[in-house]
């Protein structure tokens, strides 16, 4: 499959490079432009028009605009559409998601569009349905869309709103401000914008939430890593008494279906805090545009009535908008159009770097011993520096991690002792006489466990070989392993046979491939 959008999924929105949403988005004013034309062959060119091109719809959770937006999608380019009935299907009796997508894709369904409650459903969907493609021998592989993952991510609603922001900036990438309100928390539209608003070159963002719906602390990160420049309010008030002011202002409803007691409690004075009065309206800058990926409640509105008949109204265009890009979308995925594409492609991120050091022992005294105890070690392995800098009850725990994960047990011991460096800091050390040197594969997962240690190879009374080990790049296929994060696929207690898999950040954390939770390097270990 060499064409360069056919066969993908899009589970985040940094699915696709800035320079492949700049062509969905030229595409879709293409198609734009060509309906309000109304030529028909001019539209005609934007259609699949395969009436056994399947097209699945998977709604696990509440939607109108994104199941309606992607049905009318499907129903324009003529393609055969389904959807599966969450109350009455086999789900209710325990069947897994690969089991039940394996079967749709049995069926000749090419397109998968899913919302569920569950975080990193598309990407897990995405790997297991590539390997089925593989094993049946198929000439394609099935394209997950993720319709919202939780309080995860929302990549095509992402693709609108990006879209509405750059036909309301003339089309010029140069630069946006944006102001973000109301439930930042539990919004998934608001967290794909952390990647999603690269597209322009530079972006100023202004975070308006009370303190319990702030921006989960790894979306602000990723903002500032993409190099924009973030600000934080804690209410539309607060943010109205300073000048620098936003032009394009970006709501998101409190869900009070996501959010606990302690919260709820606090509904009526959050609101507040969120809601657009009519009071403002004077504080506003010329030409401001509001956006809300709706729903709102017609009670307790963010955007009240008032301001629907108003210049700054663009969340209903922004909807409609919806259409046009999922019809792009589909399109590409089913590879009718892209060729043409020329940019950044997306690509799978390297695992090349090398974590296992390997220190010359050459130059060392000719006998390092070792000792467990009273005994000098002759054979055997020894791990040093384990968790140096933590408490001593902290490296007892981790050790006790470290002998179960590699079933180190048998003769030895674990002491803690002071490091060398400095006898304020603990560390801990693992002592096998007569164990076998460490495997390949062993050797990488006590680094994934440990990382920041060292391995001892004793043979004849001293050290044989020694390896520094390093945090990995990534980490799975290791038993023990598991996502902190309850609504994630890969958490054990959904059963889904999801391995944990979490990737190395440039700060040193590891974050969930499936669900973007952040994890310090203890924190993946059951
Ligand atoms: N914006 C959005 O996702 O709306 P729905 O929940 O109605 O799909």
């Amino acid at each position: 499959m060499n064409h360069p959008f056919a066969g993908r999924s899009m589970a985040v929105i940094n699915d696709f490079t800035r320079d492949e949403r700049r062509y969905v988005f030229t595409k879709t004013r293409e198609l734009k432009e060509a309906l309000e034309s109304g030529d028909p062959a001019r539209i005609e060119r934007f259609r699949i028009s395969d009436p056994d091109f399947g097209i699945y719809e998977v709604f696990l959770e509440d939607s109108t605009r994104t199941k309606e937006s992607f049905k009318n999608a499907a129903h324009f380019h003529r393609a055969k559409l389904s959807a599966l009935s969450s109350e009455s299907s086999s789900f209710n009796k325990g069947e897994s998601y690969k089991d039940t997508f394996i079967n749709l894709a049995g069926y000749d369904n090419r397109i998968f569009i899913i919302r569920s409650k569950l975080e990193g459903v598309c990407r897990w969907l995405e790997n297991a349905l590539s390997d089925y493609s593989r094993r049946h021998g198929l000439s394609w592989k099935p394209s997950f869309i993720n319709a919202g993952d939780g309080r995860h991510e929302h990549p095509t609603q992402e693709l609108l709103d990006e879209f509405t922001f750059l036909e309301d900036n003339s089309w010029d990438y140069s630069s946006i401000h944006v102001a973000l309100v109301g439930d930042l928390y539990h919004g998934r539209t608001v967290h794909s914008k952390a990647d999603g608003l690269n597209v322009f070159d530079s972006v100023q963002v202004d975070l308006i939430a009370p303190d319990v719906l702030e921006m989960p602390d790894y979306y602000v990160q990723q903002m500032r890593r993409n190099g924009f420049t973030v600000r934080t309010f804690p209410s539309i008030e607060a943010y109205l008494q300073q000048s620098h002011i936003a032009d394009k202002w970006y709501f998101t409803r409190p869900q009070l279906e996501r959010m606990g007691d302690r919260v709820l409690k606090r509904k009526d004075e959050l609101r507040e805090m969120i809601t657009f009065q009519h009071r403002f309206l004077s504080m506003l800058p010329e030409g401001t545009i509001f956006y809300h990926p709706l729903p709102r409640n017609k009670e307790n509105a963010e955007l009240p009535g008032f301001l629907d008949p108003l210049p700054l109204n663009g969340w209903e265009r922004q909807s409609a908008n919806g259409r046009l890009v999922r019809i792009i979308l589909v399109g590409l995925l089913a590879g009718l159009f892209g060729e043409d594409f020329s940019g950044k492609q997306h690509q799978e991120m390297p695992d090349v770097e090398d974590y296992i050091e390997t220190v010359n022992t050459s130059d060392r005294p000719a006998v390092k011993r070792y000792s467990e105890g009273v005994h000098p070690i002759d054979e055997g392995i020894v791990i040093d520096h384990i968790c140096r800098g933590d408490t001593a009850q902290e490296i007892r725990e981790h050790m006790g991690k470290i002998v179960s994960i590699l079933g180190l047990h048998g003769k030895g011991g674990e002491w803690v002792s002071t490091s060398q460096e400095s006898r304020e800091k603990f560390k801990g050390i693992i002592f096998r006489p007569g164990h076998r040197p460490l495997s390949e594969k062993e050797i990488r997962q006590l680094a994934a466990i440990t990382p920041g240690s060292t391995l001892n190879i004793i043979s004849a009374g001293a050290v044989k070989e020694k390896f520094r080990l390093h945090t990995p790049p990534r980490m799975y296929k290791i038993s023990g392993l598991s996502c902190k994060n309850e609504l994630c696929i890969s958490h054990p207690d959904h059963h889904e046979g999801v391995d944990p898999h979490f990737i190395k950040t440039d700060e040193g954390t590891m974050h969930c491939l499936y669900c973007d939770e952040s994890h310090t390097f203890k924190e993946v270990w059951r």
